[in-house]
C-alpha cells in the first residue's frame, strides 16, 4: 500500500477509515512536535537540510530526498507489506496464523516490549541535542540529523502499536514515551545505554556503529512477531536502520583512515606525537570501542531469562532470521552451554534450556555482526604496515548485566583480582584525559566540503551529490 501524505500523519495504514485513532494519533501529534523542539537538535530548526523520506515501502526506491527544515518532517506510520498468509515462526503456537490483534494473555508482554524499544528512539535523539554544534562537516551534520529524523519516526511507528491495540494504557505509554529524559535524575531512560551523553563526534560514531546494531537486532528478532503488525513496523524500521549503522561504521573507518595518513607523515605511531597533529590514536579509539560495546551488550538481558523463555514459546519475540537461520522452531528439548562464574574465581559450564539461553543468542549474533566492521578498520591498518589490530573485548569484560555482572575480568574475559581490574582501567577505558582530548578536537566546521583534521572524508556523498554540496544550510 502508498503512502497516503495528503493526511495530517503520512500513513499506509488506511488512518482515515479509524476516526478515533486517527484523532488519539492527532491529538499526540503536537506533543511529539514540542518534544522535537525542546529535546532534538538545538539550534537548527531553521536549517535547510538534505534529508530523505520514505515515500514506499517496497525494497526499491523507498525515499525520496529533498531539502527540509527539521520541524517540517513529514513523521509517519509506515508498515511494512503483510505477507499473505503469514503463519507463526516459532514457539509452542509454530504454524498457526499470525495474530492481527493482540492476544489478551499476552498484552502486557507485547506492551513491555513495545514500550522499550520505543523508548530507546527518542532517547538517543536526546542523547545527540547538543552533536550538531560541533560537525566534522556538513556531510556529518545531515547524517547526524537524519538519523535524529528517523529515530523520531521509530518512536511513531512504537507509538501507533501503543495507541492502536493497547486501548487506554497505550495511550498513557505514549505519553510517557516523552515525559522520560535520556540522563534525567527523576525521570531516567528505560535502559542504562541510553542515559549516556553523546557529547563528541566518536562517542556518536560508536554508539551508531554498537547500540545502533543492538537495535538492528531487537527489531530483527521482533520482525519475526507473531504478532504481525508489530513484525511488519520492524521490518521497515529496519530499512531506515540500516543507515544508522553505515554512518557508525564509515566514520570509524574515516577516524582510521585520517590517524593513519598522519602516523605515516610523522613516522611515528607515539600518541602524544599524533595529539600533537590533532587526530585520534589509534589505543584511544580502542578505549571507545571497549566503552560502547560493553555498554551495548547489556542491552541483551540476563544470559539465563525466564522472560525470553516466555516471549520465545509465546511466539512474542523470535530470533534473527528465524525461518533461515534454524531448523528447530520450537526449541522444547534443545539446550545451550552457558560460561559463567563459578564464585570461585573460576568458570564452568552450565547447560539451560535452549529457550532460557534466547537473549544469549541474540547477542552471540550481534557479535558476530560486530566484527565486520572491525575488520575493515584493521584491514586499512594492515594495509599501512602497521601491527596495531582495533579488537572486540570479551563479552565478559565490564557487565552490569546477567551472569558476568560486576565480575572483574581483563579484555579477554580472564577473571582477574578487583584490585587489579580497578587498576588497570585506565588501559581499557576512556579516561578523563582522553576524554577531554577528544572534546578539545570537537570544533564545528560548516564550509561545504571541508572536514575536521581528525577525520578522513567519506568516499562519496549522499544520494549521489557532490562531497562539496551544502547538505545543511544553516540559515
Ligand atoms: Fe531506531
Ligand atoms: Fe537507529
Amino acid at each position: 500500500m502508498s503512502i497516503d501524505y495528503s493526511q495530517k500523519i503520512p500513513n499506509n495504514v488506511n488512518l482515515s477509515n479509524d476516526r478515533t485513532l486517527q484523532r488519539a494519533l492527532e491529538h499526540w501529534q503536537p506533543h511529539f512536535l514540542d518534544w522535537w523542539r525542546e529535546m532534538g537538535p538545538h539550534d537548527f530548526a531553521s536549517a535547510d537540510v538534505y534529508l530523505r523520506t520514505a515515500t514506499g515501502v517496497d525494497a526499491q526506491g523507498w525515499a525520496s530526498y529533498g531539502t527540509v527544515k527539521m520541524p517540517d518532517y513529514r513523521w509517519g506510520i509506515f508498515l511494512a507489506d503483510a505477507i499473505p498468509e503469514r503463519k507463526i515462526g516459532f514457539g509452542d503456537s509454530f504454524g498457526e496464523p499470525v495474530w492481527q490483534q493482540v492476544p489478551g494473555e499476552f498484552r502486557s508482554q507485547f506492551r513491555r516490549l513495545i514500550v522499550t524499544q520505543g523508548d530507546t528512539e527518542p532517547a538517543s535523539v536526546e542523547q545527540q541535542h547538543l552533536l550538531g554544534h560541533t560537525c566534522p562537516s556538513l556531510y556529518d551534520l545531515r547524517n547526524l540529523f537524519q538519523v535524529n529524523v528517523e529515530e523520531g519516526r521509530h518512536l511513531w511507528a512504537m507509538v501507533y502499536l501503543l495507541h492502536a491495540h493497547f486501548g487506554r494504557d497505550g495511550r498513557e505509554e505514549a505519553e510517557e514515551l516523552l515525559a522520560r529524559h535520556s540522563g534525567d535524575a527523576d525521570k531516567p531512560r528505560i535502559l542504562g545505554t541510553f542515559n549516556e551523553p553523546i557529547s563528541d563526534w566518536l562517542s556518536f560514531f560508536c554508539f551508531t556503529y554498537f547500540t545502533d546494531r543492538d537495535g538492528k537486532f531487537q527489531l530483527k528478532s521482533l520482525a519475526e512477531s507473531s504478532f504481525d503488525p508489530l513484525a511488519r513496523t520492524c521490518r521497515f524500521m529496519l530499512t531506515e536502520e540500516a543507515h544508522h549503522m553505515f554512518v557508525g561504521e564509515t566514520g570509524i573507518g574515516r577516524v582510521v583512515r585520517r590517524t593513519l595518513e598522519v602516523m605515516k607523515e610523522l613516522g611515528t605511531d607515539v600518541a602524544q606525537a599524533l595529539r600533537g597533529q590533532g587526530v585520534i590514536d589509534l589505543p584511544l579509539l580502542q578505549r571507545y570501542l571497549n566503552f560502547w560495546f560493553s555498554s551495548s551488550l547489556d542491552l541483551f538481558g540476563s544470559e539465563v531469562s525466564s522472560n525470553a523463555a516466555g516471549s520465545f514459546a509465546n511466539g512474542i519475540k523470535g530470533r534473527p532470521d528465524e525461518t533461515t537461520q534454524y531448523q528447530d522452531h520450537v526449541c522444547t528439548d534443545a539446550t545451550y552451554e552457558l560460561p559463567t562464574p563459578d564464585g570461585k574465581g573460576g568458570v564452568q559450564t552450565e547447560k539451560v534450556s535452549l529457550r532460557n539461553a534466547m537473549n544469549e543468542v541474540l547477542r552471540v549474533a550481534y557479535v558476530r555482526d560486530s566484527e565486520i566492521g572491525l575488520k575493515r578498520w584493521n584491514m586499512q591498518i594492515q594495509k599501512a604496515g602497521h601491527d596495531f589490530r582495533l579488537k572486540l573485548p570479551s563479552t565478559r569484560f565490564r557487565r552490569s548485566i546477567g551472569a558476568w555482572a560486576n565480575v572483574p575480568t581483563d579484555l579477554e574475559g580472564r577473571i582477574i583480582a578487583r584490585e587489579e581490574y580497578q587498576r588497570r582501567l585506565p588501559e581499557w577505558l576512556p579516561t578523563p584525559a582522553d576524554r577531554t582530548y577528544v572534546q578539545s578536537l570537537m570544533q564545528r566546521v560548516s564550509t561545504p566540503g571541508k572536514m575536521a583534521g581528525w577525520i578522513a572524508p567519506p568516499d562519496r556523498g549522499i544520494n549521489n551529490l557532490g562531497l562539496d554540496y551544502e547538505y545543511v544550510r544553516l540559515n
